[in-house]
């Protein structure tokens, strides 16, 4: 959800609506963002005063001296950390301001850079309009967002080759990494094996607005004044004041009680053209130059959560969530910057041509991409990985920032929402024709108008009189129910949870310390501030079955509208002077305000009955670093057109390498009525959404996948039963997330990280380590689909096994009812074959593997099993298995790679009936042809068992297919160890 429908613009949608369906195709409607209500950098008084800066930095270059130099006797170094004090000269007169500086080496082979202002750290500030805020700069984000990685690397040090003017210091596992620092003005190099990948402040915009107090400036009455007044006011207005110290727009102005206190830095990446990340925006996964020119943009891309309605495509406006870190990479390096910053943040992307070093020329491109980094408030807080693959990058940002939660399986299959099934009947009969049809879904939501009044843990007595009965029919088929829970509490009498959020103090407060109150789906309404841990405390109270009722084991939570929205507030947020918990301002912690809500809800439903531990599911709106621990987020509200379709893949690609790779995008646009055509294309690329749900606006018609009718229902009846045939794939591919923090689909650099022409390749992707390759078909009227191969392996088309081979482009068909799916070789695939109802009633199926076979003749795979429910598997209640085919023995193999815990032994037990159902050989060598059996062997079989064998069937290629062959049920457990012979 949503649109902020005024009635005004209500009235507007459904007659639009009215004309939509009578002209149906005839035009495609103009919906448009309103740009008015979100402002530019221009509009943004911090962003426009730092833009200003480095344009006269740049102007000036190279008589252009940043004002910030390190003080060389303030220099310790001690315990992997550097400690000093820059020094900012500010005036003519030689004053300084005080920034302490402290430069951290992690054992990971990570630095750590963080500049706070002692004046404020020191409270030695005077805030205006009586405020109560915190004087500190902001130093809580890594409270919420860093849970590891920290660890101070004891190999680090002061390097002996000291030079006049600069401190270097190596580290990383084997001292690879060195930072070279330079005093005056202060500069820091990022080095990796001796050659520099990242710079600070290289082009001189470093610039942390320090506080001062307001000096209301004279004015010239007498020749007295006119005197002394320039010399006092010139120092000051050298800058542009006008945005220091209140702010208006749209109506709603800022107090601004500290005053001006941005932070910015540039961030250069010499010799990389390509940087991936900062999501989110719905802009290309490689991202575009931002200050103008041939097919760029003019404004930089913008970090500030907000729920901008109808948003606008190839653009970086900011989205609903944020993720300050930013990858670099080119041909043998990838390394990264991870800005922890809460604050509306900025940022500019430009490149030009590499500086001119002969010494390094070899694989470098010759492109520098510069970066400029500009946040409100708080500190300077940046983390430099110097990767070198793309893989160290979302591991180590992982391992600082979390693993993706290993979800429940059902929250990997298919979702079924719209806004709204209006009656727990309809529920029902949703659910029944689901059935009917024989379409496989797990989980069916509800959105805000099942609550009474839209007061949050009630039940529409009307639509909603029996919540149990619903559940229950779910529960028959294993089937979930999601209710949407939003931060907005109604500000109405008679009801429980806001008087509680009022008597307790747990709202959001404004400026002048009171309950907060603004305009949300409710009407008037609270927010509650999860912030504080004892509003954590109090929402667990909501959840429990017996306060919460009608809900129970198989009742989930979507938290949407976290941002917060709030229809009549700023950018339709909260003001800035908010306060949080600790007198923090809502300035400050904006961006993870939607994360905290989100992990408030996540760590209530870990408690929602004694003794029951379940793992939670929780869908966010909103996001910062971190809340990849917590659950899943979607796109928002996009809209029912083809070019929805097609920027779906990049954004849910650069979720992937930005460490929240659990995200999806709603199936069939939620504005706007699809065509049949586009819905049936949305489903089949929705089977790659790590998150798929089908969701709609409540001014749609029915979409549900047996509306449309033949063929359309079949073919998306098709494209969810792939999906729940790979759900062991995909869950294989989330278990790598949770412990590696890789990406669930992949884009092509990332998997390929050395083929150049497909760095910015981002319409195509690859599930986990699969070698699965798709290429979603996302315009109207395709009958084929060009698919990039970035290397010479034989890739076969996974469903009639065509083979495609040769680096390059290759034209794939694709009519409606067929997607283009290849696999790589050298893959081994596990799935599921029988179609069911749920993905619950799957539990105890049989496997397939699908052993695609390389150029060598070689395939390996792994397979990631466990409850699907608990949290078990972290007492080894799993298995984990590796697939081998190996052309010099003939044999494929499993083998154990799972780790042994109290639970490993029962869970085995219990998966000792399922079996491996079928091995499938593509691209089978030719020596198969007539042979009909092959042995198979099993650990710990009965002796007459330990050799068997079992029918073999072999296909020769023909037309273009590849060869292949069919091993008939081998009987072989999927948690044991087993051989098959071919020999
Ligand atoms: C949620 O926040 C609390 C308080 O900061 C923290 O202790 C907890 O670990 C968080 N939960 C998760 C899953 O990150």
């Amino acid at each position: 959800m949503k649109m902020y429908s005024s009635s005004a613009s209500s009235l507007r949608w459904t007659g639009f609506f009215l004309i939509f369906t009578t002209f149906c195709c005839l035009f495609t409607p103009v919906v448009m963002v309103k740009h008015e209500n979100f402002k530019t950098c221009d509009q943004s008084g911090f962003c426009k005063r730092n833009r200003a800066y480095a344009d006269t930095a740049t102007q000036l270059s190279p008589g252009w001296t940043s004002p910030y130099n390190l003080d060389p006797n303030s220099i310790t170094f001690k315990d992997g950390q550097l400690s000093g004090t820059i020094l900012k000269s500010v005036g003519t007169a030689g004053e300084t301001v005080r920034l302490p500086l402290t430069v951290t080496f992690l054992e990971s082979g990570t630095a750590r850079v963080t500049v706070d202002e002692e004046k404020r750290q020191k409270g030695d500030i005077v805030l205006r309009h009586d405020s109560k805020a915190k004087k500190e700069r902001y130093n809580e984000a890594s409270k919420w967002a860093i849970v590891g990685g920290l660890k101070v690397s004891t190999g680090a040090a002061l390097s002996r080759e000291t030079e006049a003017g600069s401190t270097r210091v190596h580290y990383g596992s084997s001292g690879q990494h060195e930072a070279v620092i330079q005093h005056s003005p202060f500069t820091i190099e990022f080095k990796r094996d001796g050659e520099t990948q990242v710079k600070f402040n290289d082009r001189g915009f470093m610039n942390i607005e320090h506080w001062r107090p307001k000096i209301d400036k004279p004015v010239p009455e007498n020749n007295e004044g006119e005197e002394r007044a320039p010399e006092k006011v010139k120092e000051e207005t050298d800058e542009d004041e006008s945005t220091w110290w209140d702010e208006s727009f749209g109506g709603n102005t800022d107090s601004k009680p500290r005053g001006p206190e941005a932070v910015a830095l540039d961030i250069s990446f010499p010799g990389y053209e390509h940087v991936y990340g900062i999501p989110e925006h719905a802009s290309g996964m490689s991202l575009k130059e931002t200050r103008g020119g041939d097919g760029n943009y003019n404004e930089p891309y913008r970090l500030y959560n907000a729920d901008v309605f109808e948003y606008e495509l190839d653009s970086p406006m900011t989205l609903y969530g944020a993720i300050p870190l930013m990858q670099a990479h080119r041909k043998g390096s990838t390394v990264g910057v991870f800005w922890l910053n809460a604050a509306e943040t900025w940022i500019d992307v430009i490149k030009s041509k590499a500086s001119t070093n002969p010494l390094s020329l070899g694989v470098k491109s010759a492109v520098d991409t510069q970066t400029h980094w500009i946040s409100e408030s708080g500190l300077l807080d940046v983390f430099v990985l110097l990767g070198p693959t793309p893989k160290d990058i979302t591991q180590k940002y992982g391992e600082l920032t979390g693993f993706t939660a290993m979800p429940q399986q059902f929250a990997i299959a298919y979702h079924q929402c719209r806004w709204n099934y209006v009656t727990d009947e309809d529920v029902m009969d949703v659910d029944r024709k689901f059935d009917k049809h024989k379409i496989p879904y797990d989980v069916i939501w509800l959105d805000i108008e099942y609550t009474d009044g839209k007061k949050y843990f009630s039940w529409d007595p009307l639509s909603f009189p029996n919540p149990k009965k619903m559940h229950n029919q779910l529960d028959k088929r294993d089937r979930k129910l999601v209710a949407i829970i939003d931060p907005h509490i109604k500000n109405t009498d008679k009801y429980p949870v806001v008087e509680e959020l009022k008597s307790k103090s747990l709202a959001v407060k404004n400026k002048e310390g009171n309950d907060y109150e603004g305009w949300c789906w409710p009407g008037s309404s609270y927010w509650i501030d999860c912030f504080n841990p004892a509003s954590i405390a109090w929402w667990k109270t909501l959840f429990k079955y017996d306060a919460f009722k009608g809900t129970g084991p198989n009742t989930f939570i979507w938290n949407d509208m976290n941002e917060p929205s709030v229809f009549n507030g700023p950018e339709t947020t909260m003001p800035k002077d908010n306060l949080h918990y600790g007198n923090w301002e809502h300035r400050d912690v904006h961006n993870i305000n939607g994360m905290t809500f989100h992990n408030a809800t996540y760590e209530a439903l870990l408690e929602r009955k004694k003794g029951e531990i379940r793992r939670p599911f929780v869908l966010t709106r909103s996001f910062y670093a971190g809340s990849q621990r917590l659950g899943a987020m979607w796109t928002g509200d996009n809209l029912a057109e083809w070019s929805h379709l097609a920027a779906s893949i990049p954004m849910i690609l650069n979720q992937g390498i930005s460490g929240f790779p659990f995200a999806g995008a709603d199936v069939g646009g939620f504005f706007g009525n699809p065509s049949k055509e586009l819905l049936t294309r949305w489903y089949q690329a929705g089977t790659f959404y790590p998150f798929f749900r089908g969701h709609a606006h409540i001014d749609t018609r029915r979409r549900e996948p047996y509306v449309p009718g033949a063929p359309y229902t079949d073919i998306i009846t098709q494209a969810l039963r792939l999906r729940y045939q790979l759900l062991p794939a995909w869950y294989t591919a989330f278990h790598e997330a949770s412990i590696a923090g890789s990406p669930i689909i992949r884009p092509n650099f990332y998997v390929h990280p050395d083929d150049e022409k497909g760095f910015a390749i981002d319409d195509q992707l690859y599930i986990g380590s699969t070698g699965l390759l798709a290429k979603p078909v996302v315009t109207e009227g395709a009958d084929s689909v060009s698919v990039y191969l970035a290397d010479d392996q034989p890739y076969y088309d996974y469903f009639d096994y065509t083979l495609y081979s040769g680096a390059g482009h290759h034209t794939v068909k694709a009519p409606l009812d067929k997607i283009p799916l290849l696999m790589q070789g050298g893959h081994i695939i596990p799935r599921r074959d029988r179609p069911r109802r749920s993905s619950g009633l799957m539990k105890w199926d049989p496997f397939t593997l699908i052993v695609v076979l390389d150029s060598a003749g070689n395939a390996e795979g792994t397979l990631y099993v466990d409850d699907g429910e608990t949290f078990e598997y972290q007492q080894g209640a799993y298995i984990h298995r590796r697939f081998q085919f190996d052309k010099a023995t003939k044999a494929l193999t499993s083998i154990n790679i799972g780790e042994s815990g109290a639970k490993t032994a029962a869970w085995h037990k219990t998966m000792a009936k399922v079996r491996v159902e079928k091995v499938i050989i593509v691209g089978a060598l030719d020596e198969w042809s007539g042979k009909t059996e092959v042995v198979v062997s099993e650990e710990g079989a009965k002796e007459s068992a330990r050799r068997k064998k079992v029918g073999f069937t072999y296909h020769p290629a023909q037309s273009g297919r590849a060869a292949w062959a069919v091993v008939r049920d081998p009987k072989v457990g999927i948690g044991k160890g087993w051989k098959v012979d071919f020999s």
